[in-house]
Formats: C-alpha cells, structure tokens, sequence
C-alpha cells in the first residue's frame, strides 16, 4: 500500500533546531517567575535579622525520622519538640525528605506564629520521578526523546508531590554523564548536552507549572552544579578534570536551559573542577551563574558538601570551609548546621563581610516571595488535598503511556517481537518476573513498591486467565538459587517462546552505584546461556539504569529491549509492547558499548588523528580487543515496522549568517505496520580551532508513519546550530564547511555538506 509523501511543517510534533531553542527559552504558557533584585519588605526584614537569624536563613536540615537509608546518618534524630525549638529560633530556613503535610503544616505554624520574625518555612524533597506514582526513571524515559512527556510528568509529579506538603523538590538532575560505569547515569537524560538541554527546561516547566505560585507547583533544582557526570573512570564522588571549553560545552548546556525555563534553585555539586570544589568554586557559583548568566535564584550545598571543603583540603577547618562556600556564592547549606555554628562568629570577627550574608539571605527570601509563601504559608499544606490527588487515575495512566514510549527495542531478528497474545507457550524467566522491589528504581523515597505491577501482573492483565504462561526466577539477580537453572530450562523446554528479564537491582544503578564492571551479573548471565541453550527463540528484556555491556546468549538472543526501570505501571507497559498493542518507539540516550573497558564511551567524541574508519585496525585509535564503536548506537531503537531513511539534502550549498538552510529527507515506512520514527538531525564541523565532536545530535522530530507512508522531514538549519565553545570560551560558528545527517542514530546515515561562509 502506498500513500502519498508527506512534508512536515514547522508546527509538527517536534523539534527542529529553531522550534527546540524556543521550547528551552520558553514560550507560550509557561510564564518564568520574574524577581525583583530588591524588594523593600524583603529589605526591612534582613534589617531586622540577627547574625544567627541570618544563618538559620542559610541552612536546612532533613526532617528528623524520615528516610534515613538514602543519605549517611549525620546526627542524631532531634525530638519532635526540638524541631519546633529549632522554627521557633529561626534556627532552620526548612526541612526536606518528610513527606508528612500535617507535620510540616504544624511545623509552619510555629514558624509563622512563634518565631520572631514569622518567616515561613520550606519543604523540600528528593523527588526524582514521582512520589506515590512512580514515573519510569529519568533516563529511561530521555529515551523517550520526548520533552513534551517529560513536561507532563513533571507537572503530574508536582501535584502530587505538592499535596504532601513539600514546594520544593531537588531534581532535575540535568548532569550529563559520559562514563556508564557512573551509577547517578541513571537520574539524568544520558550522554548528550542538546537532549540533555531540551529535557532539562522540560522538566523544570512541569515542576514549577505556569504559576510558581500555585499550591501544586515545585520550585525546581537543577543539580549538580557543576560536572558531576565527569567523574573520572565513572567513580562516585571522584575528581572531574576537564578544561573549561568541555566544562561549557558539554556540562553547562542543560544548567542554562534550566534557568532559562525558569529555575530558581541549583545544588552545589560533591565533585572538584579542575582542583577547586564546586561548592567553593566561585567562578562557577558567581562567576558563570550570577554575572554571567544572570541567576536571580538561591544555590543549596549538596548534602554537606561544603563540609567536605576540608576532606577535598580546599579548607582548613569547619569556619574556614563556612567562609568559602558562602564567598564562593553557596547560599544554603544542607544539613551540616556549619553556617548555623560558625557564620555569626565569622562575620564578628571581620573575616566575612555581613553584606555577602545578606545577599545569600536576600536570594533565599526571594525565592520563599516567588513560591507565594510569605503570602500564603499555608500553601501546599491542605491535609485534604492528599487523599484527593495520590495516585490518582489520569497519573497512572500516564505513567503508563511514559512507560510505554521509554523502552528501545534494540534488536528483532526475524521479527520475533511483538509475541502473540494466543496460540504459543510463553515461558517468563528471571529474577524480575514477578519482583516488585525492583520496579521503580533508584530515588523513590516513598516509594509504593506494593502497588507497581510486575511483569507477571501485567502480562496476565493481558492475556487473561486462560493464557499460557508460566513465570520462573531461575536465579537471583547476584546469585544462584538452588536449582533455579534447572527449573528455568524446563520452563523454557516446555514452552514456545521464552522471554528472560535480567538485569540491574534498585540499588545497583543511583547514588554511590558506581561499578566497575557494567556487564550483566555472572549469576544471570549463566542463566541466559542455560535457557538459550535449549534453543527456543528467546526475547530479552533488559532492567536497567545505565547503559549495559551485554555478552554471550544476551547479545546474540533476537530480541532485546531496553525496559530501563519504567515505575509503577512497569509491568502493564512492558505487556502493552510486548504483545504489540503499542509499538515500541523509545532511542538509545546513551551509547551501549561492546565492553565495559570502552568506557567513557559517548557517541559525540571528538575525532582523532587515526579514526577507525574501515575493518582495518592497526594502529588506529582503538582497543586491540574490540572494534572501536558501540553495540548500540545513542539514538537507535526499532519499532515493529521497517524504515529506510534517503540521502540528507541541502537546498543551498552554502548558509550566511542570519540565513538558514533546509536540510531535508525522505523518511519511508517499507514495512507492514504504524510506526513511530525519531528522526535526528546530526552535524559535524570539519575543521575548527578546537577539534569538534565527530557528530553532535542539533534536532529532533517525532514523525508518525503508516505504512507504505513516506515523509519528508526538514530542519531549519542556522549558523548559531553549528557554534562551539572556542578556546577563549565564547560560543560562535566559524565560516568552513559542514556535514549535517538526517539518520536515524548517531552512527548512520549519509551527509550532506555545507559551507558557512
Ligand atoms: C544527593 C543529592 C540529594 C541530596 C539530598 C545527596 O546525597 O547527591 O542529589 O538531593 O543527597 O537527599
């Protein structure tokens, strides 16, 4: 069947250069909340404050008794009675991780009615993708390539979010992270800055909502800043050595387009840069955020980061490590009580000036004046309101679309997936079928692990009860269980299709999850080979928050989808694709590579002296052992259809500044059925005064095609699209010639070229 071509126009759903660059500027609905530098009530009551006011300002604690395991114990939990002491002496600006708004709404009360000054507090929170309803984890669904999803599952999580009584959640995290042994790869949008931007001011649109206001919104914060992702060798917590022009093109990026969308808050990162802590780095926190980018907003520490300026030995001692964040342009401090302890002492005895003080109070008051709290303390604290919104229908619902649009399918050999709802024996297999615990994923502090839908659950929901099915674990995810092997390969013998799920535990990918090896566990791979030995077709399912390197029975297995950590509607999602009533449609934000010792593998490296460009390896930059390139490419994913892409064309062959060219595609569905295509637009500069990336990802449109259908696909290409961060760190396209692919990942396609002149 064949159905006339189609061109898309600059309305449709997504995003060129030019319409990318609007949604990250912002637009439309999304009003940014606008603060004033001096705003006289805020002036009039940093005049009444004391030093130690001041430094209650400047600090927030966790709320006693409540989600211990996430961070490391630091002090002792203080009785319910101490806290109020504590609102009462303005000795806290807020709370975070309590999750309880009748607390909170209490704790508001004394400080709004017993402290001296009435401040209000805020409540902040660690909520990542959903609270009650689980959203799949960040970067499964930047698989989704998909700001508007990301935007509306921010927004769903900030009303529910909201209704337990917090304002302030500490998220997105927008660290671009090139090293997959990195375990926080998983809370982010991958490997590349542009995504990476475009999912930043996604998210930060969702969480503070039109109105910043409004009982439902968020204030957001955008972490970490800054370069945490360049941990060397992947390692939690390790130094980040990069020179500024990486620092500004690659892991800026996605902090700029946050603040252009709006976010008031950033969060100091743990990491150096370059030998200086981020949390005492004043070229960062002043320098770059406040002069040159104009962040009006407040900068929080991370969990005691700026305690941790003696152990980096940036800082002395306790005072000293107080003097230098704060200078640096560190406003809060999270959790340490040092500004409470040493601030006062540090202004008395002239060492810091109290005008530095006042500014980090004065941000602080802003931002409480932007959330409306000093009008309404009471926002966001409706007991009432809870009941109402938790897990509510249209939430799941759409955890279940997110969920659906975030899993890749990497591989299909002889079309092996979708699976059909009747007429085969399925055998499912592994640690996961039927586990809840490891639905969610990383960073769910309240998570509702009893309500997320296994696969089991979600395949049986399918099919019904006269399906044939059977669910074996076959193993646990580190280690074998007494004849799990066995049962799994009889299982697998006496079924038609087996589909294995395997992959990464909760706490294997998140925080202080940083591995040395991101191959699967010994003990599931050992599974895999078993079960692939009888030889029936196998499909695998990956679980996942990282990019994996995948060996053995896995790799070779026909099918193989990514269904990262997909939430609370996990199970229900994956059957939905599995059986073929939703295509999958999702694309690889982090390259896959053959092995863990590739790493960092990303796509957007930057060319060599001696490329592999051809099966000949020696002496090319390269590992004697594995070709140099991925297993899967960033940006690949299949659907159930076929696609062939035509040449990328130019309508000129040259561009001027302050014109554009229209590069364009002919995109074809050749297969038999509806399909959901990615397209990407990819370019390279060919020479420049800084070597450049061999391909940098600069668009995306999200084309639907029925099949038979062609479409073709055009970018508005302009000279700021090909600009890079030059060695004086300013941002400019320079005249010399291009290679622009229209592809459907970052390692296919054919160039066109053109000449900026
Ligand atoms: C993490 C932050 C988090 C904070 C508060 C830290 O360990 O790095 O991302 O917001 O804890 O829970």
């Amino acid at each position: 069947m064949h159905q006339p071509a189609k061109t898309l126009d600059r309305r449709s759903f997504l995003m060129g250069t030019a319409a990318s660059a609007a949604f990250v500027a912002g637009s439309g609905a999304w009003a940014r909340p606008k603060l004033a530098l001096r705003d006289p009530a805020i002036e009039r009551l940093i005049r009444r404050m004391t030093l130690e006011e001041k430094a209650g300002q400047l600090s927030i604690f966790r709320i006693p008794g409540f989600a211990r395991s996430i961070n490391p114990v630091t002090r002792n939990d203080a009785s319910v009675d101490e806290v109020k002491q504590q609102v009462r002496e303005g000795r806290t600006t807020g709370f975070f991780n309590g999750f309880n708004v009748g607390f909170n709404r209490v704790l508001q009360e004394v400080a709004v009615t017993q402290s001296r000054l009435r401040i209000p507090l805020i409540f902040a929170a660690d909520v990542i993708h959903g609270l009650r309803t689980a959203y799949p984890l960040p970067l499964a669904e930047a698989s989704s390539f998909d700001p508007e999803l990301c935007r509306r599952t921010a927004r769903a999580t900030a009303e529910e979010a909201s209704a337990f009584g917090l304002h302030w959640t500490f998220a997105p995290m927008v660290d671009v992270a090139r090293d997959q042994r990195w375990g926080r790869v998983s809370e982010g949008a991958g490997e590349d800055p542009w995504l990476g931007s475009l999912l930043a001011a996604a998210r930060v649109r969702g969480f503070q909502g039109e109105d910043l206001r409004a009982d439902d919104s968020l204030l957001a914060c955008a972490k970490h800043f800054a370069a945490y992702g360049g941990v060397e060798g992947g390692m939690e917590y390790n130094t980040v050595d990069i020179p500024e022009t990486t620092l500004r093109q690659t892991y800026l990026p996605p902090f700029e387009a946050a603040f252009a969308a709006g976010a008031l808050s950033t969060m100091s990162a743990f990491n150096d840069v370059a030998g200086v802590p981020a949390t005492g780095n004043r070229k960062l926190l002043t320098g770059i955020l406040r002069e040159e980018w104009g962040f009006r907003g407040l900068v929080v520490s991370d969990f005691e980061s700026e305690k941790e300026l003696i152990a980096h030995g940036f800082a002395s001692d306790e005072a000293d490590a107080v003097f230098k964040a704060l200078w640096a342009g560190c406003d809060v401090s999270m959790e340490s009580g040092l500004y409470n302890e040493h601030l006062p002492q540090l202004v008395r005895s002239g060492r810091l000036k109290e005008a530095v003080v006042d500014e980090a109070v004065r941000r602080v008051l802003r931002v409480k004046q932007a959330l409306g709290l000093f009008e309404n303390p009471y926002r966001s604290l409706d007991p009432d309101r809870q009941a109402r919104v938790v897990r509510r229908p249209d939430m799941l619902a759409l955890a279940r679309e997110a969920a659906r649009k975030s899993m890749v399918l990497l591989k299909n050999e002889g079309g092996l997936l979708p699976l059909p709802k009747t007429g085969k024996k399925i055998a499912f297999i592994g640690p996961y079928v039927s586990d809840k615990l490891n639905a969610l994923g990383t960073w769910m502090v309240l998570a509702d692990t009893a309500n997320a839908v296994t696969l089991e659950e979600g395949v049986r929901a399918a099919l019904g009860p006269a399906a044939s099915v059977t669910f074996t674990k076959g193993s646990d995810p580190n280690a074998a269980i007494p004849g799990g092997i066995a049962a799994a390969v009889a299982a697998a013998r006496d079924a038609d299709v087996v589909v294995l799920y395997l992959g990464e535990t909760i706490g294997q990918s998140g925080e202080a999850a940083s591995r040395t090896s991101i191959a699967m566990p010994e003990a599931q791979q050992q599974l895999a080979e078993a079960v692939a030995a009888t030889g029936k077709p196998m499909a695998v399912l990956l679980k996942h928050g990282r990019a994996l390197a995948l060996e053995g029975a896995i790799m070779a297995a026909p099918a193989l989808m990514c269904t990262w950590f997909l939430g609370s509607e996990s199970g229900n999602a994956i059957a939905d694709v599995l059986f073929g009533d939703y295509a999958p449609q999702g694309r690889l934000p982090v390259s896959f590579p053959l092995r863990t010792g590739q790493e960092p593998y990303y796509y957007n490296h930057r060319s060599t002296g001696r490329p592999q460009t051809d099966a000949n390896r020696s002496f090319k930059a390269g590992y004697a052992d594995v070709p140099n390139r991925p297993a899967f490419p960033f940006g690949h994913g299949l659907g159930y259809s076929e696609i062939t892409y035509g040449p990328t064309q130019a309508d000129q062959a040259q561009l001027r500044p302050g014109g554009s060219v229209r590069v364009s595609a002919r995109v074809t569905n050749t297969g038999a059925r509806p399909h959901h295509e990615v397209v990407q637009l990819y370019i390279h500069d060919e020479v420049a005064e800084i070597t450049q990336p061999v391909r940098v990802l600069r668009g995306i449109r999200h084309v639907a095609l029925a099949p038979g259908e062609t479409a073709t696909v055009e970018f508005a290409v302009r000279a700021a699209d090909l600009a890079f961060v030059h060695a004086d760190n300013t941002t400019r396209a320079d005249p010399g010639t291009f290679k622009l692919w229209i592809a459907p990942s970052a390692a296919s396609g054919t160039a066109a070229r053109v000449e900026l002149v």
